[in-house]
Order: structure tokens, then sequence, then C-alpha cells
């Protein structure tokens, strides 16, 4: 983690021991929503460097496990209940198999803080967050249990309404949230969709 001293939310995570300030920003959404519960089984979405992982095998315990998958190598971390895999969420074929090689089949939990690689230019960096998101209802619509739960984060420029349509197919309860640990330079925001029913594709 690249420590600010000018920045709260830095000084925070390097005294609590998380491996990134992001880590106040899923505190935020869960004591809004309260999305996480003991035992659950959850998938993290872009987990490197792994703060929400930190965070999210507190929240779950012992009984739970949660799976964080990134582009990148996660430094293994010591819990127990955390496991990690390398692999690009667009390639749903290999993430298929990885979640299967190590037995999972299904979450009650998704988070997904996945950023892609930015270039500045709204449209395009829109465009790319716009198809991660898209690529996380997949996996949900696939592997999120009925009555579970999906985190999403979006950079601006993203279509939030058509995000947004297509999570009222399947959940319950959908909401824009932004927590207070987003930057202020930044206008990225989260959507969170509570309750899964069964959406009209399955
Ligand atoms: C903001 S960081 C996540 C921080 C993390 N939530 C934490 O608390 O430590 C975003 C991550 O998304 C990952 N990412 C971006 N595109 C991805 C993809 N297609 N598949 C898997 N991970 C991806 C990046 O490698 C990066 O590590």
């Amino acid at each position: 983690m690249n420590y600010n001293p000018k920045d709260p939310y830095f000084q925070r995570a390097k005294q609590e021991g998380y491996r990134a300030r992001s880590v106040y920003k899923l505190e935020a959404i869960q004591e809004r929503f309260k999305v996480l519960k003991t035992g659950d089984r959850v998938l993290d979405l872009g987990a490197a460097p792994g703060s929400f992982l930190q965070y999210i095998s507190r929240a779950i315990g012992e009984d739970g496990f949660v799976v964080g998958v990134d582009l990148q190598e996660i430094t293994p971390l010591k819990e127990e209940n955390i496991y990690t895999l390398v692999a690009d969420v667009t390639d749903e074929v290999v993430l298929e198999k990885k979640l299967e090689e190590i037995g999972a089949d299904f979450f009650d939990v998704i988070t997904s803080d996945m950023a892609p690689a930015t270039t500045g230019i709204k449209f395009v960096d829109g465009g790319r967050s716009m198809e991660l998101n898209q690529e996380v209802l997949n996996i949900a619509e696939k592997y999120l249990r009925i009555g579970g739960n999906v985190v999403l984060k979006l950079l601006p420029g993203v279509n939030e309404g058509v995000l947004m349509k297509r999570m009222k197919l399947f959940f319950k309860t959908v909401r824009h949230f932004r927590p207070t640990a987003v930057r202020q330079t930044s206008g990225e925001f989260y959507l969170v969709g509570m309750g899964r029913f069964l959406s009209p594709k399955t």
C-alpha cells in the first residue's frame, strides 16, 4: 500500500493492518446494507492486494470462506478461510474450471472492486468498467444463491441505468451508494443488489 500521510484512510489502514484503504469502502457498505453475515461463502472479484479479503474473512468467521480472484497473484494471507486464484474474470471457462478445482459451486455474496487499467478518457474507462460489471452479473447469475447479495464498483462513464435495469430483473432491492472513503476526486460509486431471486433467464 502506498502510504500517504495526508490521507486519514491510509493511516487507519496502516494502523489496523489492512493492505489497502479500499477496505473502508466495503466497511461502509456492510454498515449500511449488512450484505455479509457469519458463515457466508463469498466470491471477491478483483481482490488484490487483499483488504476486502481481510475484512470479509473477519465478517464471515471460521464457518465461512472467501475466494479472491485477480489478474495478479495475491500475496498469501494468514487467515485460513481465504482462498485466492489468479484468473481473468472475463474468461468464464478458466474461472469456472478454477472454481471447480477448489469445489466452490455457489456463493452467498459476490463482491467486485474491479477496476480496469484506466486511460483517463471517461467514455473508454467507463466502457471497460461496464464490460467488467456485465461479466460480474453473468457470474452472479450462475453462482449466486437465491437470496444472495452482490456489490459492484462502477467508474464514471458507466451507463448505470443499463446495469440497474439488469440487476432489477433478479434482485429484490438495488441501491446506489458512494462510501465516504471514495476519494473526493474520484467519481466511482457502488451498486448493491440484495435478495437475489430467480431471474427470467434461469
Ligand atoms: C482497486 S483494486 C482492488 C482492491 C481490493 N478490493 C482490495 O481491497 O485490496 C482492482 C483490482 O481489479 C483487478 N482486475 C481488473 N480487471 C480484472 C479482471 N478482468 N479479472 C480479474 N481482476 C481484475 C486488478 O488487477 C486490481 O487488482
